[in-house]
């Protein structure tokens, strides 16, 4: 198959392209490395550094005939899209739908993208969360996700075709920039192995779903043939608390750090875990990678590096 993989110099993206490419699919990636790193394109990938939302783009997809797009290009950083709504909303609302208008036009059948299990819901009133959890998001960032599914849902409607929307937990491993706001197990993992303090924001009883990026790479794969309309929340159903977090790192990577907190930046949300059951049923996927496991992997990456 030809597949586009936007924001494939980044951290999922970059993944989801050494899969392809070693599933033997022919990879065309876009990114404007504006997060992404040059060094994470895989050999073999034809490469394009172009913003999604530029006309350029247009070019891409009338060379490329693709058979499908694997969307993670994205404004990540919840806080920038506080700070600069507009500017969220260019690229992951517009940028987006002219991916969408591409797909239209240019005959490409399938459309993955990457949406989000956690800022989706807002906070939760049942755990884990279902594909079926009100979605109230209380950010900017989560309400493009929102938007971006509704319009793939149109675009099915209307034009047929085949849109997929994996909604991803808190995804960590190899390659996460570990100098971001968010990211917490990258951010840790690099501040024990530089023998610097890490800190916990608050308490550290805050939770998430942690799922290995392996796994999520995985289910891409599995959505590669999927027909119709599907929204699938990618995780492992469990919460973990950033104080189990800082403790399994603290000791797997030998720091020995005390526990220093500082405080919790607002608006952050409480807990967090979804279910995957929808993405077992569909998709026949699971995740795999346990937690001490996964963060032993991105240890062992983070020391390497
Ligand atoms: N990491 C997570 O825990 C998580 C959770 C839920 C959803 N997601 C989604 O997964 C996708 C990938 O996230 P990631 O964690 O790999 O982040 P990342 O920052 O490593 O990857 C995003 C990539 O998109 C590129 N990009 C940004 N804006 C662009 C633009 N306008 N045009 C072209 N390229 C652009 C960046 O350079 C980067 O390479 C994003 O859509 C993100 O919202 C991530």
């Amino acid at each position: 198959m030809r597949a586009l993989v936007t924001g494939g110099a980044g951290f999922i993206g970059s993944h989801i392209a050494d899969a392809l490419i070693a599933l033997g699919h022919q990879v065309t990636i876009i990114d404007n490395l504006s997060t992404g790193r040059l060094e994470n394109i895989p050999q073999g990938a034809e490469f394009f550094e172009l913003d999604i939302g530029s006309p350029e783009v247009e070019d891409v997809f009338e060379r490329g005939q693709f058979d499908l797009v694997f969307h993670h290009a994205a404004q990540i950083d919840v806080r920038v899209s506080v700070r600069d709504p507009l500017a969220d909303l260019r690229t992951n609302i517009a940028g987006s739908v002219a991916l969408l208008e591409w797909c239209r036009r240019y005959g490409v059948g399938r459309f993955v993208f990457a949406s989000t299990g956690g800022a989706i819901y807002g906070e939760q009133e049942a755990f884990p969360a279902a594909e079926d959890h009100p979605t109230r998001p209380v950010s900017p960032y989560g309400v493009t996700k929102l938007a971006v599914e509704r319009y793939m849902y149109v675009y099915h409607l209307e034009y047929g075709l085949n849109a997929t929307a994996l909604r991803y937990a808190n995804v960590y491993g190899p390659r996460q920039n570990p100098f971001g706001e968010a990211g917490v197990v990258a951010i840790f993992c690099r501040k024990m192995l530089d023998g610097e303090q890490a800190y916990i924001n608050g308490d550290g009883t805050q939770t998430r779903d942690y799922v290995y990026v392996d796994d999520v790479v995985r289910a891409n794969a599995l959505a590669l043939n999927m027909e119709g309309f599907h929204i699938l929340n990618i995780g492992t159903g469990r919460e973990t608390d950033v104080l189990t977090i800082f403790d399994a790192l603290n000791r797997q990577s030998g720091a020995d750090l005390p526990r220093k907190h500082r405080p919790e930046p607002p608006g952050e949300q409480q807990r967090s875990s979804i279910d995957p059951g929808r993405a077992l049923e569909v998709l026949g996927w699971r995740s795999e990678v346990e937690l001490e496991r996964g963060m032993k992997l991105t240890l062992e990456y983070f020391r390497r590096h």
